[in-house]
């Protein structure tokens, strides 16, 4: 089998080239050309390309895939309302480009959609849920999630859109809370060692600036995640599934968990900083993985687990 999966060099795509490679794929990642070459992993050969050109459609042909998984976003909430344009070039445009490709060869089709559809709409959400969504992003990410099912309906594509509330992992970005807040928690934890050994007298960091505390996310494993997009495509009718715990926290609730790791207080290190903020917040996503689970999926990573992974490997 061959797979091809755009956003290769992101967090969702490296737990899925590996998981891929270890069933046995042929991997083949698009990669955008940068001025700073991004970090391929090992098990990925690269084919050049973008997904806001139409003519990615051909590299897909000579490609040949069986399978596509198209991750490739502009994945930053916040960031979103600063170039609304690109997001929108980037999330919706390129997912239409993607389509084509997949349309032409023929071969099944992955959406990387997300639970900011969802936005304004009270907990829990699931595949019946009113779509309200709250940012640029979000927007054209509801863009990409109707192309794809307008192109099941229209062409009769093995397409799916994978709904995927808030996934983590040492790989996440760091412009994310849940690796902003792992970050500073590894530093301090360290500054406490080096006291401990008698080699600094005290423990100054700057403090820690956050935007909303109060928005609740259901966090779970990018690697659990990357699963249950495997699973979808290998039905005998292609659908729409949501990936989540079921479980919802605050901000203030991972504070909690990730300083009390290393025994410490948050609100000794924790500043509000309005520039952190959204024009318009997604107040509350907690995600109802019944539907998936019947498919068989089940998660191994507990909220803590992956917290403490998380500093350990910062
Ligand atoms: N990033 C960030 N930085 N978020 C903060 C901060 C901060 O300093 N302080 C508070 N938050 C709040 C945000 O306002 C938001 O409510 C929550 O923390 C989570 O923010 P992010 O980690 O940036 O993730 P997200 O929920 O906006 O979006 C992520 O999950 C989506 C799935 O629901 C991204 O991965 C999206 O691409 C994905 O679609």
């Amino acid at each position: 089998m061959k797979a091809l999966i755009t956003g290769v060099t992101g967090q969702d795509g490296y737990y899925l080239s590996q998981f891929l490679h270890q069933k046995g794929y042929d991997v083949y990642g698009l990669v955008r050309r940068t001025a700073q070459p991004a970090e391929i992993p090992e098990w990925v050969k690269p084919i050049s390309g973008d997904v806001t050109d139409p003519a990615v459609a051909n590299i897909v042909m000579d490609v040949r895939p069986d399978e596509i998984y198209h991750l490739a976003a502009m994945s930053f909430v916040w960031e979103s309302f600063k170039v609304p344009k690109a997001t929108f070039d980037i999330n919706a445009v390129g997912t239409l480009n993607m389509l084509e490709g997949a349309r032409r060869l023929g071969c099944k089709f992955y959406q990387a959609s997300t639970s900011e559809l969802y936005g304004a709409t009270p907990p829990p959400q699931n595949e019946y849920s009113k779509f309200h969504p709250r940012s640029p992003y979000g927007v054209a990410k509801l863009a990409a999630y109707w192309l794809t099912v307008n192109y099941r309906e229209a062409y009769d594509l093995y397409a799916c859109n994978g709904i995927l509330f808030n996934h983590e992992s040492p790989r996440r970005g760091k412009e994310f809370v849940t690796r902003k807040v792992c970050d500073y928690v590894a530093r301090l934890k360290e500054a406490k060692r080096l006291q401990m050994a008698g080699r600094i007298s005290a423990i100054n960091p700057p403090s820690l600036k956050l935007g909303n505390l109060d928005a609740v996310r259901d966090w779970g494993h990018a690697w659990d995640y990357v699963r249950g997009l495997w699973l979808m495509m290998r039905q005998d009718t292609p659908d729409d599934y949501g990936l989540a715990t079921g479980e919802g926290r605050t901000i203030r609730d991972l504070l909690e968990t990730a300083f009390g790791s290393i025994g410490e207080k948050w609100e000794d290190y924790v500043e509000t900083d309005i520039s952190l903020y959204r024009p318009t917040e997604v107040h509350s996503l907690i995600g109802d993985p019944r539907k998936i689970e019947r498919l068989g999926w089940t998660r191994e990573y507990t909220f803590e687990a992956m917290i403490e992974e998380m500093i350990d490997a910062a």
